[in-house]
């Protein structure tokens, strides 16, 4: 059954490294998926630690430098585990830089992006010896070159820049084109006059240059290009005013396996990256930059799993088969948002029974809270049945809510025969906390 784990985490697997399907049903980091419903209840996200040290690896590996993107999931045991892998971090905002500096890593370590920082943000970041500010727009560059000058810093900073390129995927998570509400066109000379403003502020130290073209980017083609306007730009800095451009940042977006999606191998990707930024700068006669990426679902993404629990089945007209879950996008609104699509299988054994078109539903108030539409699902899915939806762990968890009063679900990591708790699940009183 080709929604079935596959033994090895392969590109064109949705499922996590240590994912396998065993007499017992679906195991993962040597734990029986059912059992660790049992124990931590649902829904419960899984992380596969294996997976998370693998994808890690890979990028370390791949690329000069990687900040982990940690809008993707965050929480401390894996920010630390990430950071033990080599990886630095990546912060869009204020919540996020705190949840960086509360996890213990150097604030060095840490960037921080995003497109409308505010005063206490930045005042935050530079007081704390934030390692890299990416800014966004020459409101910014002013503001933040007035507070590092008062608290005696000089902010090392990238410029954030529009390369003005598709990168091909859906509209609500593509930031390379001119309409882009992030960083500033280099078609319009705005993004120069952005490099100029910073090199001349006292306060800010002008390291290079970043764009982000977008998210679940599945080509190599878009950063091949991104690199190319990028050196232009870095080219005609250097010729025209003399500014070295010491950082390139190409920012994160890729792509992993959902379904049945391939994305290119993180190696291959780099390797072509590499090729491209090394002709571009013998074009341009510039020294080489260091290499910046900025990964987020690619690290965490497949790592993750949901279980749910099957609360209900119904036959609706023309066969469809509703099968209704105790969660939904509360705690992944993907679905809802980008029309995302996953693979589910009962983690119970089955003895070939056959799939039925089946859309499984969540618990929520909305008709489109769906979290998989048409899918061949195993026709004796019965309720008590315990379902996993693979590559859960980005953006599910960290845009989860609690509509309907819904508290957020625990995430487990599991290990090599050990899950452990790394965040527990939200309680009512945990709802009531703000109460006044
Ligand atoms: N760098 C910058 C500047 C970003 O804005 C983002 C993501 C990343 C890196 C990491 O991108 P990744 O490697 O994870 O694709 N909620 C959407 C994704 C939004 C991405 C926002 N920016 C989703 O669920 O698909």
């Amino acid at each position: 059954m080709s929604a079935q784990p596959s033994p090895h985490a392969s590109l064109s697997s949705p499922w996590p490294a240590t994912a396998r399907w065993t007499a017992h049903g679906l195991e993962i980091g040597g734990l029986c998926a059912a059992d660790l419903a049992e124990e931590f209840g649902t829904p419960l996200l899984v992380c596969d630690v294996a997976h998370l040290r693998q994808r890690a690896g890979e990028f370390r590996r791949a690329f000069p430098q990687v900040h982990y993107a940690v809008k993707a999931l965050t929480c401390r045991r894996l920010l630390r585990l990430l950071g033990g892998e080599g990886l630095r971090l990546l912060a869009a905002s204020q919540g996020e830089l705190e949840a960086c500096l509360r996890a213990g890593v150097a604030p060095g370590r840490v960037a921080l992006h995003g497109n409308n920082k505010s005063e206490t943000e930045l005042e935050r970041a530079i007081g704390a010896g934030l390692g890299l500010l990416i800014c966004d727009n020459l409101d910014e560059i002013r503001r933040a070159a007035a507070i590092a000058a008062r608290l005696g810093r000089r902010q090392d900073a990238l410029v954030r820049v529009i390369p003005g390129i598709s990168a091909g995927v859906h509209r609500h998570i593509e930031t390379g084109t001119a309409e882009s509400k992030f960083g500033l066109p280099i078609a319009s000379g705005e993004a120069e006059e952005a490099v100029l403003a910073t090199v001349e502020s006292r306060g800010l130290h002008y390291r290079g240059l970043h764009a982000h073209i977008g998210s679940q980017v599945l080509e190599t083609e878009p950063y091949l290009v991104t690199v190319d306007r990028l050196c232009s730009l870095a080219g005609r800095l250097a010729r025209t005013h003399g500014i070295d451009t010491e950082l390139l940042d190409i920012g994160g977006g890729f792509g992993i396996t959902y379904r049945s999606e391939e994305p290119p191998a993180i190696s291959l990707l780099a390797r072509a990256v590499d090729a491209r930024l090394r002709a571009d700068c013998a074009r341009e006669g510039i020294p080489l930059p260091r290499l910046l990426t900025e990964p987020g679902r690619a690290v965490v993404g497949g790592a993750g799993l949901t279980l749910y629990r099957v609360g209900s089945v119904k036959e609706r007209p023309g066969g469809t088969r509703l099968v209704a879950v105790d969660g939904g996008m509360s705690d992944n609104p993907r679905p809802m948002l980008y029309g995302a699509s996953y693979e589910v299988v009962p983690v119970a054994t089955r003895n070939g029974a056959p799939r039925v078109a089946t859309t499984v539903v969540g618990q929520h108030c909305e008709s489109g809270d769906v979290v998989a539409e048409a899918l061949p699902l195993s026709a004796d899915v019965v309720a008590g049945d315990v379902l996993a939806v693979a590559g859960t762990g980005a953006y599910c968890y960290s845009m989860a809510s609690n509509y309907n009063r819904t508290p957020r679900p625990a995430l487990a990591a599991v290990h090599d025969g050990d899950a452990e708790l790394w965040l527990r699940g939200e309680t009512y009183d945990d709802l009531d906390k703000l109460e006044v």
